[in-house]
């Protein structure tokens, strides 16, 4: 097999990887190749045919260090890196919350010191329709802000915590050591990409609480402001899902939410995996 072609979408980011099978993904100079194309697009989707756990664990693999996740009731069994996300909606409305939560634009990990440097979710099962995942280019956000607004929050520091009064719906029951393990943390509201050098709005809708030395108006009307750019359809794309799909984002440079429009009954089920990243600057 040649070389995987990468193929920009025709959208505010992300790229198609032709002519790839999942199980060559980690050899070093396929790596090499998928790590550029994240940097370059900040997303890229593999398709192909559905993986075990570990098959996944490996594919993942190729983008760093897959790391466990903090909730243990989402973790696959024998493979604690690679989580089984379920969001189908239950006829008797008993969805699970994170589900719903991941409605809003977010990034992940974004309560951690050291957050995700990338994500993976794999389709596994899918409903007939709806469920699409939409993502944000949050550097094509920040070079929209006026220069006023970017003069304002250059330098600036945010608190994220597992929950804020921000967030439109309430995240998933901790456990007392998960809890310990998810204290509030302290990021840069404008980041830097540590491999392409481009300034990124780092915004989580359902973490970012206030603006550091601000007071709570203020920094809400600021974050509100924020978030109308981010929200524009300009920086968007929504991903259509097949089954058997990776899709692949930078989180140090986007945001992702979902569609919540799939027919209840229906199962939604996806594996993901989380990669390793460094502390935000
Ligand atoms: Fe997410």
């Amino acid at each position: 097999m040649g070389s995987p072609q990468v193929v920009p979408l025709k959208a505010a980011l992300g790229a198609r990887i032709e002519g790839l099978g999942h199980a060559d993904a980690a050899k070093p100079e396929i790596a090499a190749i998928l790590c550029r194309a994240l940097a370059e697009n900040l997303l890229v989707v593999v398709p192909g045919n559905r993986m075990t756990p570990e098959q996944m664990r490996n594919f993942a693999s190729a983008f760093g260090k897959p790391k466990p996740q903090v909730l243990r009731y989402k973790r696959s069994g024998d493979v604690p890196e690679v989580s089984i996300m379920v969001s189908t909606l239950m006829t008797d409305g008993t969805t699970d919350k994170t589900a719903l939560r991941s409605e809003d634009w977010h990034t992940d990990d974004s309560y951690m010191v050291t957050p995700a440097k990338a994500t993976l979710l794999h389709s596994i099962e899918l409903p007939s329709h709806g469920g699409m995942t939409w993502f944000c280019n949050m550097h094509s956000v920040y070079e929209a802000l006026p220069e006023a607004t970017r003069r304002r929050i250059d330098g600036k520091r945010a608190i994220h915590a597992y929950d804020t009064q921000r967030a439109r719906n309430r995240p998933s029951q901790r456990t007392a050591q998960e809890i310990a393990e998810t204290p509030d943390v302290e990021h840069p509201l404008v980041r830097t990409h540590p491999e392409t050098g481009r300034r990124a709005l780092y915004l989580n809708f359902n973490r970012l609480d206030r603006i550091i030395g601000m007071e709570r108006a203020e920094s809400d009307a600021l974050l509100d402001e924020l978030a109308a750019e981010a929200r524009k359809d300009k920086h968007h794309y929504g991903h259509p899902w097949e089954l058997g799909d990776v899709v692949i984002w930078d989180n140090r440079a986007t945001m992702h939410r979902v569609d919540v429009d799939y027919p209840a009954g229906e199962p939604r089920v996806m594996q993901r995996v989380l990669i390793e990243g460094d502390r935000p600057y």
